[in-house]
């Protein structure tokens, strides 16, 4: 790989130890996938945050490289394994919360904004078409690339540190436009009418092409809270972190010869497969975590009612506060509903505390299922309201 005179001097050590790591992090890593070069960043999302998956050896990494690194660009945090103010009411222990809160001091020294969330775009890491950027966190990239227009892998925890202590990725994969262009056409012949029905589509593309990018044709409308759905979907049950919907999404693409037809019975037979036969016991919404939109329809489905099962609203802690603002937490609140802010209810550690999950979010099943074993169901927000207060 071809270095600038900064990044050699990076790589030799003169700007401290751990933009050294860093660098041999995405040196190496630029070496095993053909990179030719280093390409700087404008935003970073580190994921990997939990201490439930960092364990001691991952927050010692972190300590080591909070004494001397420091982030170069605006960086962000995936969702941690507890509400950092508010862990006591979600039944996180306290040994737990001391090691949880280490992780995210380690990150705050680095200079990290330790909102975490998996919606960075939500509260002010928007990146815009064109960018490079070094994201984790498979539907905040997928967002990310499909959405906005921007360029990132799928970053894993390391990487994405030692991006945001050198400003820079080796410049692979989607960072180049020949990765990105799309290999399937996915001609939809069905009414797609909410987020299951977007989070469905994921799963069926997943499913029948794995990880090659898809065009979609049939939709002509949608919502950003829906195209939300699809990018955690697609990337959780298929592979791929980009996708392209005519008409919608801003990338240009050439248009493949190989095609499917998706249509109305196989949505059917999606959402029933992601069904489990099970009696709720936990309703989550908010994955990935909700908008202001959201949460608007959530305060109203709520307003005058008593939630009569554990009920989570995930949430970025800044787009709480915004809608604290708007009366929408105190109506939430008051329902019996609460909010999971900084984490959700796959990376908090809640393994055997729930037997039944339902959620709006496809995503949501696949991990819920996978990470904490529980069986689970896919419903709209509506009638996730409708189950927690029935
Ligand atoms: Fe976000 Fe957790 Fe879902 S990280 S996308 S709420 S699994």
């Amino acid at each position: 790989m071809k270095l600038t005179q900064k990044e050699q001097e990076m790589f030799e050590g003169k700007h401290g130890i751990a933009t050294k790591k860093s660098m041999e992090i995405l040196v190496a890593l630029g070496e095993i996938f053909g990179a030719e070069r280093l390409v700087p960043v404008t935003s970073v999302q580190v994921s990997g945050v939990s201490y439930a998956n960092l364990g001691d050896a991952g927050l010692e990494y972190l300590e080591e490289m909070a004494k001397d690194g420091k982030v170069k660009v605006y960086t962000t945090l995936n969702p941690a394994g507890m509400d950092t103010e508010n862990w006591q009411a979600l039944g996180i222990s306290p040994e737990f919360a001391e090691k949880q809160k280490k992780v995210i001091e380690a990150f705050a020294k680095m200079g990290i904004h330790t909102t975490c969330t998996c919606t960075p775009y939500y509260i002010g890491n928007r990146p815009k078409k064109g960018e490079n950027i070094s994201w984790g966190e498979s539907s905040a990239v997928t967002f990310a690339n499909s959405v906005l227009g921007a360029k990132t892998n799928k970053e894993g925890g390391p990487s994405a540190l030692a991006a945001a202590l050198t400003g820079r990725t080796p410049e692979y994969g989607l960072h180049l436009d020949e990765n990105r262009q799309a290999q399937v056409l996915v001609e939809v012949n069905a009414e797609m009418k909410d987020e299951t029905d977007f989070g469905a589509l994921g799963y069926l593309i997943g499913k029948r092409i794995g990880n090659k990018i898809p065009l979609i044709i049939g939709i002509k409308e949608t919502t950003e809270d829906r195209l939300k759905a699809l990018s955690a979907s697609l990337p959780s049950w298929g592979g791929t972190a980009i996708f392209h919907i005519k008409g919608i999404t801003p990338n240009e693409t050439t248009e493949p010869s190989e095609r499917i037809e998706l249509k109305q019975e196989d949505f059917e037979k999606a959402k029933q497969e992601m069904n489990d036969e099970c009696e709720v016991d936990f309703v989550l919404l908010g994955c990935p975590h909700c908008s202001m939109d959201e949460l608007e329809r959530i305060s109203k489905l709520l307003k005058g009612k008593k939630v009569k099962k554990e009920f989570w609203v995930a949430v970025a802690r800044p787009v709480k506060k915004q809608a604290e603002k708007k009366g929408y937490v105190k109506t939430i609140e008051e329902a019996g509903a609460k909010f999971a802010c900084d984490t959700c209810h796959v990376v908090a550690p809640l393994k055997g505390r729930f037997n039944c999950v339902m959620t709006n979010s496809a995503k949501g099943v696949f991990y819920g299922r996978g990470k904490n074993n529980f069986k689970m169901q896919l419903n709209t927000l509506e009638g996730c309201v409708e189950e927690a207060t029935r």
